[in-house]
């Protein structure tokens, strides 16, 4: 099998789709970095990768990756029983009921940050990922000193954006995560010698949390980012929920006086059609067999997210933008997966999911009904070779007037 290294920079998300056509089949072979990987697309393969912890993510992952989006001890690297200890926590945090003041404080900090840019032209990337990082600063408890920091070094923006980079632009985000760290890890050590964020905030909770022993300052600082820099994410789908409405206006005047269930319709077909993340890679724990195929064990698997969100067999015309197919639809948990397959509290699913949903659908709710923007002419090509995709131009929108 030769190496696609080069084919899967030129082809981008599209690079497992094309090979699962050509084999007619939803698994593909192929070679990257060197390595043999086996590629995987449909819900029963998001089964087979996400339930039984079939596959581990340690060492799955380029270096490059692995130390902007994930870290050694956060709860993406454990397993088993220390991974659900540690998962509780996450899903305490984000879908006990305390995450409905994150989704409100983004509200207010999107409406104050859109208020200051009212005189000129503003990238709505740059919008949505301030408001964000506020809202998620100060709802996690953190000084508003050690907030000033994040927003001012774009530690968190960069880390994403670099994530799929090499060179460079990856050593600088590497860099900056290094430097966020510390300040986290600090900002832990200050918390528990003297208490001052508020019960119940993450950083609260983490720096008070046992396993039964307290989490080492860095891997506190880890889970904190495992909160912040994914929640700073979500003003990537908000952009490009900004792109459908711009794109569709029909869906901007029926949204303006829309019911929340098609808000919601309109936000998940954003994070089905739109791409984020390409695949999820992992290492077979154990030996596996699955489709009539045998993976030995520590070969490595990826799970194609965006192949999966956009097959024919799950989805009617996948290619097309339509919020109504979520009109009656029981969304099955491995068919609609940008953020993982499986279960919430025993896989690996992204727990930050419920609440992506309510901050897109407050975002979206105020881009319809309570700030009106011109869409001045500029590049929105998306391209999918850019990991994570994203407008050309981050959407540049002005003459913002306002609705109370
Ligand atoms: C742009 C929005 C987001 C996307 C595309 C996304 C995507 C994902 C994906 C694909 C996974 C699974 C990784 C794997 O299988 O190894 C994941 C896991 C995770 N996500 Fe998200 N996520 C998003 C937002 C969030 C938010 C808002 C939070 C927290 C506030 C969050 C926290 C986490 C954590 C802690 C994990 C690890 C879970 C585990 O290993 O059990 N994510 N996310």
């Amino acid at each position: 099998m030769r190496d696609e290294t080069l084919a899967f920079a030129r082809e981008g998300y599209l690079f497992g789709t094309r090979r699962f056509q050509r084999a007619g089949a939803d698994v593909a072979v192929t070679r990257l970095a060197g390595v043999p990987l086996t590629l995987l697309r449909g819900a029963d393969a998001a089964r087979f990768f996400y339930e039984g912890g079939r596959f581990h993510r340690s060492g799955a992952m380029p270096a490059s990756v692995q130390h902007l989006l994930q870290d050694e001890g956060s709860v993406q690297s454990l397993e088993g029983q220390a991974h659900r200890t540690r998962k509780a926590v996450f899903l305490d945090l984000l879908t006990g009921g305390a995450e409905s003041g994150l989704v409100e404080r983004f509200g207010r900090e999107l409406w104050m940050a859109a208020r200051a840019s009212a005189g000129g032209e503003v990238r709505l990337i740059d919008l949505f990922s301030v408001a964000l990082l506020r809202a998620v600063c100060a709802w996690s408890g953190l000084p508003d000193a050690v907030a000033a920091d994040l927003e001012r070094s774009h530690a968190l923006q960069r880390m994403i954006a670099g994530a799929g980079t090499i060179g460079p632009l990856n050593w600088e985000a590497r860099l900056r995560r290094r430097r966020a760290e510390r300040l986290l890890a600090d900002t832990v050590a200050r918390q528990r010698h003297a208490p001052f964020a508020p019960d119940g905030s993450a950083l609260a909770v983490l720096a008070a949390h046992t396993e039964p022993d307290p989490l080492s300052l860095e891997v506190a600082a880890v889970e904190l980012l495992n909160i912040l820099r994914p929640v700073v994410a979500v003003a990537w789908f908000l952009t490009f929920a900004a792109l459908a409405l711009h794109r569709r206006p029909a869906w901007q005047d029926r949204l303006a006086n829309g019911t929340d269930e098609e808000v919601r319709w309109f936000s998940n077909e954003v994070r089905r059609f739109y791409p984020f993340f390409p695949f999820v890679a992992g290492r077979a724990s154990r030996e596996l067999e699955w489709g009539g195929r045998t993976f030995p064990e520590g070969s490595r698997v990826a799970l194609d997210l965006y192949a999966t969100d956009h097959h024919p067999a799950l989805w009617d015309e996948p290619g097309r933008f339509d919020p109504e197919r979520f009109d009656g639809l029981v969304v099955e948990p491995n068919t609609l997966i940008p953020q993982g397959g499986g279960r919430y509290a025993e896989d690996h699913r992204c727990p930050g999911e419920p609440v992506t949903l309510e901050l897109m659908d407050e975002g979206v709710r105020r881009l319809t009904r309570r700030i009106a923007y011109t869409v001045p002419e500029q590049d929105l090509r998306v391209s999918l070779r850019r990991f994570p995709a994203l407008p050309r131009s981050g959407l540049i929108v002005g003459r913002l007037s306002f609705r109370d």
